[in-house]
C-alpha cells in the first residue's frame, strides 16, 4: 500500500522563512467562482497583522523530494493515493495482458496530470508534463485518452463505461472539442495505442490491489528519459509543471 512506502520529512525550523507562520494560500483555479471560500483578502490581512509571510519553498507537511527527482519520485512523495494506484494497476493490466511497452508506459502516465497537478482537461496537461521525456506516439495517447474514453468502439473491446454515468449523470455529452479529437483520434495511425490506454484504464478504483512500482523500472529506463538534472530543473518546456508538484504551496 502506498502508506507503507517511504516518506522523508524534515522539521519547519529547516524549512525556508524559519520561526514565521507561513501561509497557504491555495491555487487561484480551486477557487475561480467560489469567493466565499476564497481566503485571499483575509490571509493579505494576516500578513499585516501579524507578520506572517505566504509558504515558499519546502512544506514542512511534505515529504522532502530527492534532488534530482525521477518519475517515481513524484508516484512517492506527491501523487495522491488514488492516482497512484489508478495508474500502477492501469498498467499493470496491460502489462499483464502481453501489451507493447510503450502501451505500458502510456498506461503508467496517463492520468498523470490527476496525481498532484489538475483534474481538469488532464489528458491534456499530462501528455504535455511528459512530451519532453517519451516518445511522441506515447505522449499522443496520453493526449487523446481524453476525448476516446467518451466513446465507445466495440469491435476494439471498449465501451461507454458505467462509472462515467455515476460521475457525470446519463444525460451527460462531451464538448464539441472532445467531438473533434476523438474524431481525428480515430483516423490516425496511433488510434490504437491511445485506444488501448482507455481499455485498460480502471474505471472502478480497486482499493484491495497493490501494485509495486519497482516493477516498471526497467520498462521506464528504456522509455521515459529521465533527465540527469532531475525533473524540474532540466529547463525543459515542462520543467515548471514538475517543479510545481515539488513545491505546490508556492504563493508565487
Ligand atoms: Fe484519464
Ligand atoms: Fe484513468
Amino acid at each position: 500500500m502506498k502508506s507503507q512506502k517511504p516518506k522523508r520529512y524534515v522539521t519547519a525550523d529547516q524549512c525556508p522563512q524559519a520561526g514565521r507562520e507561513r501561509m497557504i494560500m491555495p491555487q487561484p483555479i480551486a477557487l475561480v467562482g467560489r469567493e466565499a471560500q476564497n481566503p485571499e483578502r483575509e490571509l493579505l490581512k494576516r500578513m499585516g497583522e501579524t507578520g506572517a509571510v505566504f509558504m515558499m519553498g519546502q512544506n514542512p507537511d511534505l515529504p522532502v523530494m530527492p534532488e534530482r527527482p525521477k518519475l517515481l519520485d513524484f508516484f512517492h512523495f506527491r501523487f495522491s493515493d488514488i492516482a497512484y494506484m489508478h495508474l500502477l494497476q492501469s498498467a499493470k493490466l496491460a502489462l499483464d495482458a502481453g501489451q507493447d511497452e510503450k502501451v505500458v508506459v502510456a498506461c503508467l502516465l496517463h492520468d498523470i496530470a490527476n496525481g498532484a497537478l489538475l483534474r481538469s482537461d488532464h489528458g491534456y496537461w499530462g501528455a504535455q508534463m511528459i512530451a519532453p521525456y517519451v516518445s511522441e506516439e506515447i505522449a499522443w495517447a496520453v493526449q487523446y485518452h481524453q476525448a476516446l474514453r467518451y466513446f465507445a468502439d466495440e469491435a476494439a473491446g471498449f465501451k461507454y463505461p458505467d462509472a462515467y454515468n455515476a460521475f457525470f449523470g446519463p444525460d451527460y455529452k462531451p464538448p464539441e472539442y472532445l467531438c473533434k479529437a476523438h474524431e481525428a483520434a480515430r483516423n490516425h495511425r496511433w488510434y490504437m495505442t491511445s485506444r488501448l490506454v482507455t481499455i485498460y484504464d480502471i474505471y472502478s478504483f480497486q482499493d484491495d490491489w497493490d501494485v509495486d512500482p519497482e516493477q516498471f523500472t526497467d520498462i521506464i529506463g528504456r522509455h521515459f528519459k529521465e533527465p540527469k538534472e532531475g525533473l524540474g530543473f532540466d529547463n525543459s518546456p515542462a520543467a515548471h509543471m514538475w517543479r510545481s508538484m515539488i513545491w505546490p504551496h508556492n504563493f508565487l
